[in-house]
């Protein structure tokens, strides 16, 4: 509420020991009133990333910032504190960009949406090399040409992406909420290993270790003991950012009737980390809970011949998925909104473990909240691997009652981001596509919009 931290990164001539950098902070876009001000250095160290926390400022305020270093001064930021008060509070989610699908319009477009912040829920870059995962038509190619592993790898994977003109757009305009995903270490990552991992990779500990280290020399986000942390925004809403990849989650089993699913050594968030989620969701005293939420929790069927639910999903963990859902029925905890990444698809559902006994589809009685899913800002989804039409019969399959009675929308075709508007009242969702990944064009349309009105976990359709 009263602090920001504003990012840049310089790029000198020639390799120097320390840079020192100035950095200004105003009340208007011209700098015609400088409040705060300073200077700070950086160095090879930290890649010449530039990272500072500047504090004592109002809240719920829009400030511009800019540096300057050698000479040169930096393009100018805008940035907005967080409220403190009733205000409304409007989101742009986001979650799994891939250079190599196409451009990046969504991030473009969503910094026009006037948003408190952009709540960014992983997959930020990719950690493949050129061709491995991505539109091979299209004409941007992973840097480095190979698999990030080492350090400077993954720096120059995110310098690529940063130099990306849509996400300066993004990152200049709106501050960002970020959570790393597996693809910010490497794919299916867990705390001891990953499936894209080999050994002839050296080892995961120091991969893992150079990718958290390279998340935060690029991303302007402070630096927490633990990755898993919380947010308020006034009374509207509290913010929890959880970490499913690092911070507890146990390997995935291998198949539905694994037997290490149901063990009870499988985590996904762990004891530490859901123990403080299920205490601060308790003292909490905001209209909304809002889960930043990596992988969907709710249960879900994908109908595919062999592939029913997801195992890197909260249904591979039914035990956490248990302990959670128990913990909020037991303590009355509602007004409860799951934001979730990872799949590539837009969905809607009225959350739930359980969809078959203890859910009724008709009142929604038995869901312990909302849970939104978004789809990608470019990564590949069905409508890149079979026609549109059969994907369509595909989401019409599946968004049947006998399939997932709680599943209200299903998009597995577009891509772009969501927004949510969080009033004392009640909730909007908007599902907003992008017209195209392959030509750079910021125009976006709603696809599908939901209210949830206070105190109830029903989706009601709007468009
Ligand atoms: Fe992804």
């Amino acid at each position: 509420q009263n602090s920001v931290v504003i990012w840049t990164r310089v790029t000198p001539q020639y390799q120097v020991s320390e840079v020192t950098v100035k950095w200004e902070v105003s009340a208007d876009v011209n700098f015609n009133k400088i409040i705060q001000s300073g200077t700070t250095t950086t160095s090879p160290k930290r890649d010449y990333t530039v990272k500072e926390i500047v504090s004592s400022l109002k809240p719920n305020t829009i400030y511009y910032y800019r540096f300057s270093a050698f000479n040169v001064t930096s393009m100018t930021g805008k940035t907005k504190t967080l409220p403190t008060d009733d205000s409304q509070v409007k989101l742009a989610v986001a979650s799994c960009s891939n250079i190599e699908f196409g451009y990046f319009n969504a991030y473009a477009a969503m910094s026009d949406e006037n948003v408190n912040a952009v709540i960014h829920l992983g997959d930020y870059i990719y950690e493949y090399g050129p061709d491995v995962y991505g539109d091979k038509s299209f004409s941007r190619k992973n840097i480095p040409p190979h698999e990030i592993i080492t350090l400077q790898d993954y720096r120059d994977r995110y310098s690529q992406y940063r130099l990306d003109p849509d996400l300066i757009k993004a990152h200049a305009s709106v501050p960002f909420i970020n959570v790393w995903d597996d693809h910010e270490i490497t794919n299916n990552a867990y705390i001891d290993g990953a499936q894209n991992h080999q050994d002839d990779e050296g080892s995961y500990d120091n991969r893992k270790n150079i990718a958290k280290q390279v998340f935060y020399e690029w991303l302007p986000i402070r630096e927490t003991e633990h990755h898993y942390r919380k947010f308020r925004f006034g009374n509207a809403m509290e913010l929890f950012m959880l970490d499913e990849r690092l911070a507890g989650r146990t390997a995935q089993a291998d198949s539905i009737t694994d037997p290490r699913r149901f063990s009870n050594e499988q985590k996904l968030l762990g004891d530490q980390q859901m123990e403080w989620l299920i205490d601060n969701l308790k003292s909490s005293t905001t209209s909304w809970k809002v889960l930043g939420n990596q992988v969907i929790f709710s249960y879900s069927d994908w109908g595919y011949e062999g592939f029913s639910q997801n195992m890197d999903a909260w249904d591979g963990y039914p035990n956490d998925q248990k302990r959670l859902t128990e913990a909020i029925q037991k303590n009355n905890i509602d007004n409860l909104i799951f934001v979730t990444g990872d799949t590539h698809t837009a969905w809607a559902f009225e959350a739930t473990s359980d969809p078959f006994e203890t859910y009724n589809p008709k009142t929604s009685e038995g869901a312990i909240g909302v849970e939104f899913g978004v789809t990608s800002i470019t990564s590949g989804n069905s409508n890149e691997r079979h026609p549109t039409d059969v994907v369509k019969k595909h989401e019409m399959k599946i968004a049947n009652s006998d399939v997932n009675p709680h599943l209200k929308y299903v998009n597995m075709r577009d891509h772009g981001y969501l927004i949510l508007t969080l009033d004392s009242d009640k909730v909007e969702a908007d599902f907003k596509i992008v017209t195209t990944l392959k030509e750079r064009d910021t125009s976006v349309k709603s696809d599908k919009k939901f209210v949830v009105k206070k105190g109830s976990t029903k989706l009601i359709g709007k468009l």
